[in-house]
């Protein structure tokens, strides 16, 4: 439901945007084809905490949240970074595009998450209250800067030996930064920022963040590039600090586990309001892709 729900609102938000071509094409391929949508999903699963979230805000932090998290892939791909073919099963924007028409699809789309935010798309009832999109917006560009450092991270530690707490660092700001997010831009909608349910969702968020990407270090050696739609092993073959490459594969997966029993006990207090956020951390958990 939540795959089909963001595939239609991107379209939407798409749609309200003038972009030339080759451009237009560029960001249509790197938003709409494929993705698990994970970011999304865990939006829509924070806010069915409650009864009547403000659904229309919910809806864009999921847009804006997707369109970031797209972003930051075709920019991972580009050369100078992974310089990866292979994408959600389709060939990389900059392979598609060209590196100049990849570079400014990830621009573009920068900009757009931020102004979807701000914009009253899907607005029905009542304008939302302006300080919980101002909260929504800080938390997303406080999360893109994160991802950022977590990349220049990344990329520096290739071919290093770096001890726990530093690959820890890198993976909590380039993707745990994202997911985290996703949960906290629904959880303002929902909640005041007093409510004892916005550090047990923090909780929960960072934990899953760190889990997600323990996992994608996993996946990139247990999983073939036909089910994960990139190219698998490519970890090793650039010597990236991973979870695998610090602990051992075996221990990263008991890790990943742990990670995830500990997310899910953090929704302990919520009970069956929480049934979405836990049914995704499962999902997640037995992810191949
Ligand atoms: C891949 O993210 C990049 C990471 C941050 C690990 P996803 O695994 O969510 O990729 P899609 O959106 O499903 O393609
Ligand atoms: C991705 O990490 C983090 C991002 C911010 C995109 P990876 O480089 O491991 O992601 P994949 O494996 O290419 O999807
Ligand atoms: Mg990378
Ligand atoms: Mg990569
Ligand atoms: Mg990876």
């Amino acid at each position: 439901e939540a795959q089909q729900r963001i595939q239609q609102d991107l379209l939407t938000a798409l749609e309200a945007f003038s972009i030339p071509e080759p451009l237009k094409s560029a960001v249509h391929h790197t938003v709409m084809l494929g993705g698990k949508r994970v970011r999304p999903a865990l939006c829509y699963a924070t806010a069915a905490i409650q009864q009547n979230p403000n659904f229309a805000a919910v809806r864009r932090a999921a847009v804006a949240i997707e369109m970031i998290h797209c972003y930051s892939l075709a920019h991972d791909d580009l050369p100078c970074m992974d310089n990866d073919l292979l994408r959600r099963g389709q060939p990389t924007c900059h392979v598609a595009f060209g590196e100049d028409t990849a570079l400014l699809a990830g621009d573009i789309l920068q900009s757009m998450a931020f102004e979807i935010l701000g914009s009253r798309l899907f607005d029905q009832g009542p304008m939302v209250d302006p300080s919980i999109v101002l909260k929504q917006m800080q938390i997303l560009a406080t999360a893109s800067s994160k991802m950022v450092c977590g990349q220049v991270l990344d990329l520096q530690a290739e071919g290093k030996q770096i001890d726990r707490q530093a690959l820890e660092n890198i993976h909590q700001n380039k993707t745990g930064a994202l997911i985290s997010a996703a949960v906290m831009m629904a959880a303002v909608t929902v909640f005041k920022g007093t409510d004892p349910a916005i550090p047990k969702l923090r909780e929960y968020a960072q934990t899953i963040g760190l889990a997600f990407q323990v996992q994608d270090d996993i996946l990139d050696i247990i999983s073939d590039t036909a089910v994960l739609g990139k190219t698998a092993g490519k970890d090793q073959q650039v010597e990236k600090s991973t979870y695998p490459a610090l602990m051992g594969l075996e221990q990263a997966k008991v890790y990943a586990q742990e990670l995830h029993h500990q997310a899910m006990a953090a929704l302990s207090s919520f009970n069956d309001q929480a049934q979405q956020l836990s049914q995704i951390t499962q999902f997640l958990l037995a992810r191949k892709s």
